[in-house]
């Protein structure tokens, strides 16, 4: 049932282009001009007047929470922020009949989630779902969704989930956008035939994975990590983190890059490696420069770049390259050699990486 790999997690870091495949099948027109989703569609009138988007999750989801919020503030100019499903529930949150609550959850059980749903709805907000587990709890407490269709995810540590939830946010905001008038056509076309091609650039990514098994080597045995990332990545940083904490039980933490200097520069010397998340954008540069401070402090570094970079190879230990996308889709293509590396150093430090400890599938008790 694992398809031939040693862990399930593997297996499904290796199914992501075709889960991502089908979560984005009947959802963007072959000629791309058009974004589809019909839990949107059918609440056209709502999402064209809401006044705010909340998003709600925990973990993992988080994350593809931040990312989502992110880009529905770009792309459809709606005020969008996103909470700890856990911290929600207990702040008595402004919410109002104008507002729209977004719950991310891959299991849809997961019990603070839950909470922050009905707390929502108690208050007048109209709920929508972005779920994997068909029928699942939350899928059937909110007011309609959309699906990943990534299929059963049963390593502990969230991988396709993750990527699948980042895609629909997308297809989400740009479906907002295009209902509202806020995106141009032809920026809906580039965006919508750039997702089209996530499949294949993630199959290309899946390249590095003999490369990433080799550097994990290096540090299997270090007690700290950092990952840094502006921008849409700044979200990437904290997954790869993550990843790495649970499945390893190596101390990670995720900063966005220009944080550095505020406080975690202190901790760099050659015991702590840090994992830059630096594709080619708008922010290049100043990533650029925070490399050059980890190694002017002696930190090594590992670098996930766009293929063809030509400043940071020279400056980094590592270098890991991708295809080139949009920065708001570079987190989904860049999480992959982020899930990859936490993986090799689990396994090579012996660890249970489908069954972490302390760790459950879905988290329903507060
Ligand atoms: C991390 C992980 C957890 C979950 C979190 C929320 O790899 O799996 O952080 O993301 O427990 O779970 P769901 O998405 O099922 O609500």
């Amino acid at each position: 049932e694992k398809g031939g790999y040693p862990h399930f997690m593997l297996k499904e870091i290796f199914e992501q282009p075709n889960t991502l495949f089908d979560c984005i099948r009947g959802r963007i027109s072959a000629d791309g001009t058009k974004v589809q989703l019909s839990g949107i569609e059918d609440n056209a009138s709502r999402f064209i007047n809401a006044k705010r988007i909340v998003l709600v999750a925990c973990g993992t989801s988080w994350h593809a929470g931040l990312i989502g919020g992110r880009l529905i503030e770009e792309l459809a100019r709606i005020p969008a922020r996103v909470e700890y499903a856990s911290e929600f529930r207990y702040a008595n949150p402004v919410i109002s009949s104008d507002d729209i609550v977004i719950a991310i959850s891959q299991s849809g059980e997961t019990a603070d989630t839950l909470a922050a749903i009905k707390l929502a709805k108690e208050r007048g907000a109209f709920v929508y779902g972005v779920c994997n587990v068909v029928g699942s709890s939350i899928a059937r407490a909110t007011d309609t969704g959309t699906y990943i269709h990534v299929g059963p995810e049963i390593g502990v540590a969230s991988t396709k989930a993750f990527t699948g939830q980042v895609t629909v946010l997308t297809m989400m905001a740009l479906a907002i956008a295009q209902l509202k008038g806020t995106i141009s056509p032809d920026a809906l076309r580039s965006t919508a035939q750039s997702i089209c091609k996530i499949p294949s650039q993630i199959k290309q990514t899946l390249k590095l994975n003999d490369k990433i098994e080799q550097l994990s080597r290096t540090y299997t045995y270090v007690h700290n990590f950092l990952y840094l990332g502006r921008g849409y990545n700044y979200p990437t940083a904290l997954e790869g983190a993550l990843k790495l904490k649970e499945i390893s039980y190596i101390h990670a933490e995720g900063y966005p890059a220009a944080e550095m200097k505020h406080g975690p520069i202190a901790l760099i010397d050659k015991e702590l490696p840090t994992v830059f998340i630096a594709p080619k954008d708008e922010l290049h540069e100043k990533v650029v420069s925070n490399i050059q401070q980890v190694k002017a402090r002696g930190g090594s570094v590992i670098a996930i770049v766009t293929a063809g970079d030509e400043i940071i190879p020279s400056m980094a230990d590592h270098v890991l390259e991708i295809p080139s996308s949009p920065e708001c889709l570079s987190p989904i293509i860049a999480s992959i050699p982020l899930q990859l590396l936490a993986y090799h150093i689990a396994v090579m430090k012996g660890c249970d990486v489908d069954m972490p400890r302390n760790l459950a599938k879905s988290v329903t008790v507060e």
